[in-house]
């Protein structure tokens, strides 16, 4: 991997995932491909690893793979912590922060303005310029450009609307102790005004943060754009902690109307579970999405940790990693308007790897199967279970021989699990140890699951993606195996690829 993934040797450091080097990270801010490379910027102390001095740290990559650190992008000062935010590429140097020979990328950030400053209290939306492509930036003399004289208003994601409405920037950002998003638009970057807010909605059982509005696709056809409203939130998160909730629907310039709100104001615990979430695990937070992506794909990353326990994470000297870089599609699926996601690039490809242990269709009956031949703490696993008596069958990895994670299905209940009580570390905070479940529905009989593996996390992708939960998982190098299990009768696995990097 990169200079920065070697330097040091603890035995959690991610192998296909982004960490900084020896500090702190939460939201990815400011993603955005330019100048041939996708930029990773992201909320970082530099002075420590667990929060605060907050930051925006930076790294960049050609592949989405292979990371390079870079020096601090913006660095809090006396009268600013830098939270998240976004960039954009300011292409007609709409702001007046370019020249005449260099179009600027623009960052609009919340600044959480401290004791002894003028704003003390409020957090307010600024501006920062870069003029050499993303990687040195310059405050903007006149911040903040937007001040409500909230203390919750944050986390502005800017993005180019060109419509029927017209052309000018856009910007979501939260009221996050109401449950809002709040959207403005502005001509220059500098000047904003108030279009619209939404919610509360569906899930509020914790405050609204870093939320994302993009067109997409619906089943694959241009013609039929619909809009996503991606809004995290902490606590409340379907599994408990934080987690990402989306909705679809309409967006005309100037306001955001959903198809698929479930609870209108604050939310009705019943329904928690009838809403949609961008991952189901314990550790997808904070997702948003990148600006001017090649070919128009919509590829989001998300902070793989959870508020609950997220500084007390056991690595070291870094702390929390990025999830994988993810493609997320538009689908109707029974009526149901859904998202689908997976991995952006095949990385096995990228890295040279091709699947070094396939097996035959192969029926499990009451048993544990560890595969010969498997074991490995970096993998990519891609199978098809099909439902014979068993009440429950899946996968384990990172096992023991006994113990691991185990990545379930309970047919009858309806539900995909993972179970991390047994994957290895989990004494550094009584709400670790978990399992957590999401629904699922058979396709044509059959669950498909494709499993990223790494030192610290898994990642899971079923019925192509339609259910996805993420996990952070601290297990002992030596836990490597790989098994099939089936309770209570039989099942059977198809397809089974495995590729692995360690
Ligand atoms: C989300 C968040 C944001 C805020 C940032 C501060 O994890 O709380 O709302 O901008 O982290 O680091």
């Amino acid at each position: 991997m990169t200079a920065s993934t070697a330097m040091t040797t603890d035995s959690f450091r991610p192998a296909l995932h982004y960490a900084a080097r020896d500090t702190w990270l939460n939201d990815p801010n400011g993603l955005i491909h330019h100048g041939g490379l996708y930029h990773l910027y992201y909320q970082n102390n530099p002075l420590g690893n667990v929060w605060g001095n907050m930051s925006w740290g930076h790294a960049s990559s050609p592949d989405l793979l292979n990371w390079t650190e870079h020096p601090v992008a913006i660095a809090c000062d006396e009268d600013e912590e830098i939270f998240s935010g976004s960039i954009v590429f300011d292409r007609n140097n709409t702001s007046g922060l370019g020249t005449n020979e260099t179009a600027p990328l623009v960052a609009i950030y919340t600044s959480a303005f401290k004791e002894g400053s003028a704003h003390h209290g409020v957090q307010a939306q600024s501006l920062a310029s870069s003029l050499d492509g993303g990687y040195t930036w310059t405050k903007y003399a006149n911040n903040p450009v937007l001040n409500r004289g909230s203390s919750e208003f944050r986390d502005p994601k800017v993005f180019r609307y060109e419509g029927a409405a017209g052309s000018y920037w856009v910007m979501v950002a939260v009221e996050a102790t109401d449950f809002q998003v709040v959207l403005y638009k502005s001509e220059n970057l500098r000047d904003w005004e108030l279009l619209s807010t939404f919610g509360p909605a569906n899930a509020t059982g914790g405050i609204w943060e870093c939320p994302d509005l993009f067109p997409l696709p619906l089943d694959g056809d241009p013609e039929n754009l619909k809009w996503v409203l991606i809004v995290n939130l902490n606590p409340g998160g379907p599994n408990g902690g934080s987690a990402g909730q989306y909705f679809v629907g309409d967006f005309d310039g100037a306001t955001f109307t959903p198809a698929t709100m479930v609870t209108e104001g604050v939310q009705d615990p019943a329904h928690l579970g009838e809403y949609q979430w961008l991952d189901w695990g314990r550790d997808y937070y904070a997702a948003v999405s990148f600006s001017d992506a090649p070919d128009n794909r919509r590829l989001m990353i998300g902070w793989m940790n959870n508020w609950q326990y997220a500084n007390d994470i056991p690595t070291a000297p870094w702390r929390s990693p990025m999830s994988l870089a993810r493609e997320i599609s538009l689908q109707t699926v029974d009526g149901k308007l859904r998202l689908a996601q997976h991995v952006a690039e095949d990385l096995a490809a990228l890295s040279g790897l091709s699947p070094e242990f396939e097996l035959a269709e192969t029926n499990i009956s009451d048993q544990t199967l560890v595969l010969e031949g498997a074991a490995g703490s970096v993998q990519h696993i891609t199978l098809t279970f099909t439902p014979g008596t068993a009440e429950e069958f899946g996968l384990v990895v990172r096992s023991d021989g006994t113990l691991g994670t185990r990545i379930g299905i309970h047919p009858a209940e309806g539900r995909i699990f993972i179970d991390r009580r047994d994957s290895g570390l989990s004494e550094f905070h009584e709400s670790f140890a978990s399992i957590d479940s999401a629904p699922i529905l058979p396709i044509d009989n059959a669950y498909e699951l494709s499993v990223y593996v790494d030192h610290c996390s898994v990642e899971v992708f079923a019925q192509g993606g339609l259910v996805t939960m993420t996990e952070l998982i601290f297990p002992s190098i030596t836990s490597t195996d790989v098994a099939l299990y089936a309770v209570g009768g039989t099942a059977s696995v198809g397809d089974l690829n495995l590729t692995r990097w360690a």
